[in-house]
């Protein structure tokens, strides 16, 4: 299938039908992950995969009872930095020049304009910035599952507060972002799955100047 066709047959799966993903589909959606570009390089954000049985019954009142929670094969949540910190930022920059064999005060006038302009930001700043770079990966995760006959569903129906609690994120700081089930569509129940997939007109979305 093309890129293209792959985007047509994904869609936001109401209804999943409880199989499990084989190894090698959820490493390559989580592979993709990984490679997610973000402003920096810094990737800002952990990526919880849970297939804890327990853990998915809690989640599931916390995200609005949709049913996908307890059908998933995997839940992603995607949790993104509550703030940005000098020291978390240059650790990142350590880690890719010491990747790159490169002297370690290579990227040093770099780190100090970045942290010139976050620094004075305000927290929620950093919160969302955090987040939209938490949002690429979950852009490039669905798309990695469309490639590997994946259905998933991203969320954001849940109460992000309950859900920070019980995954302990404050303690880490982080804070969830969205989730993103992983499972395979149950067709017949499924009311979306025969629907046409509607988006905006080109000449709407598009300006071309
Ligand atoms: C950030 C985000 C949050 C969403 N939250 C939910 C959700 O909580 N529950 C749900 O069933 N669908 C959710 N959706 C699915 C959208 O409604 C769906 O992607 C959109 O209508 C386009 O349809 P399609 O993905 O089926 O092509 C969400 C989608 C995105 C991108």
């Amino acid at each position: 299938m093309s890129l293209i066709e792959q985007l047509n047959w994904r869609y936001a799966t109401k209804k999943m039908n409880g199989n499990s993903i084989p190894d090698e589909k959820l490493n390559a959606i989580l592979e993709a992950i990984q490679l997610s570009p973000s402003s920096s390089g810094i990737q800002p954000y952990k990526v919880f995969v849970i297939s804890d049985r327990d853990l998915l019954k809690k989640i599931h009142p916390i995200a609005s009872e949709q049913s996908q929670i307890l059908d998933c094969s995997h839940l992603l949540v995607f949790a993104s930095w509550d703030k940005y910190e000098r020291d978390a930022i240059a650790e990142t920059f350590q880690y890719t020049l010491k990747e790159r064999n490169l002297p370690s005060d290579t990227m040093d006038a770099y780190l100090d304009r970045l942290w010139g302009a976050y620094s004075p930001l305000p927290q929620d700043w950093h919160a969302t910035h955090s987040a939209k770079q938490a949002y690429i990966a979950l852009g490039i995760a669905m798309v990695a599952a469309a490639e590997q006959k994946v259905d998933a569903t991203p969320m954001e129906g849940f109460d992000n507060a309950a859900l920070d609690a019980l995954l302990n994120l404050p303690e880490q700081g982080l804070k969830s972002a969205a989730l993103l089930p992983l499972g395979f569509r149950d067709a017949e129940n499924d009311w979306l799955a025969p629907m046409k997939k509607v988006r905006r007109p080109k000449e709407e979305l598009f300006v071309t100047l």
